[in-house]
């Protein structure tokens, strides 16, 4: 059984249409450490010997959170800051998570047609997330396909309903082996409107 943790930020949660229904769900797979950074750290101030401890005993690092100027809340970044550390992470000795897996799932208001080189966001979802794609391979980590939610103004509660299920059964899939998270490694991304549908479509093309 992989172990899974999640590592959860909005720091609106009450105004949160999406992640407060995928969260819910997050929350009731079994076997997932649900970890909401905003909740824990209100101030920031991490805890960064608890973080590590919680990396160490997870197989696959879920990093959940909406997108925002193209890229992700701030404590994302303080928890990036504080909790890899030279030499424990990356750089000389550190080698403390290599071979775990990072997911990051992010939900975006904008529809995935506008995020190409002739769309208005003139670049690839993909190629905003290099930058964490980029420090968790420092980190020796795999980086996984991302599970990316597009358009989200323009969902409906049913479909956010449907988004949240897909979620809970991608973490079961990845939690009980019948997805491997290797399955999951690709340039792509996932689209987690179209959910599991393509990721199965995805899965039959490699
Ligand atoms: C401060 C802020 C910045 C945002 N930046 C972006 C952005 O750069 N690109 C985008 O597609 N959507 C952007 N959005 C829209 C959010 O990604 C979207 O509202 C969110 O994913 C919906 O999830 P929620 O209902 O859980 O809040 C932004 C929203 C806020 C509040």
């Amino acid at each position: 059984m992989a172990k899974i943790l999640v590592l959860f930020a909005h720091p609106l949660l009450e105004k949160s249409r999406v992640h407060s229904k995928l969260a819910a769900a997050a929350k009731k797979v079994k076997g997932v450490t649900f970890h909401d950074l905003y909740e824990e750290y209100p101030d920031f101030d991490i805890d960064v010997n608890e973080e590590k401890e919680l990396l160490l005993a997870h197989d696959i690092i879920v990093l959940q959170h909406p997108f925002y100027w193209y890229s992700a809340p701030p404590i994302i970044k303080q928890w990036l800051d504080l909790v890899l550390e030279y030499g424990w992470a990356y750089g000389r000795g550190g080698v403390a998570l290599t071979g775990k897996f990072v997911l990051q799932v992010v939900s975006a208001g904008g529809k995935q047609e506008l995020y190409s080189p002739e769309g208005r966001n003139r670049f690839t979802f993909r190629q905003f997330l290099t930058p964490f794609e980029q420090s968790f391979r420092l980190c020796h980590m795999e980086y996984l396909s991302p599970y990316v939610i597009h358009g989200t103004h323009r969902l409906s509660i049913t479909e956010i309903a449907e988004v949240a299920a897909g979620y809970a059964q991608l973490l079961t899939a990845l939690q009980t082996g019948q997805i491997q998270p290797e399955q999951l490694a690709g340039e792509n991304y996932i689209d987690g409107v179209k959910g599991l549908i393509a990721l199965n479509n995805s899965l039959h093309e490699q």
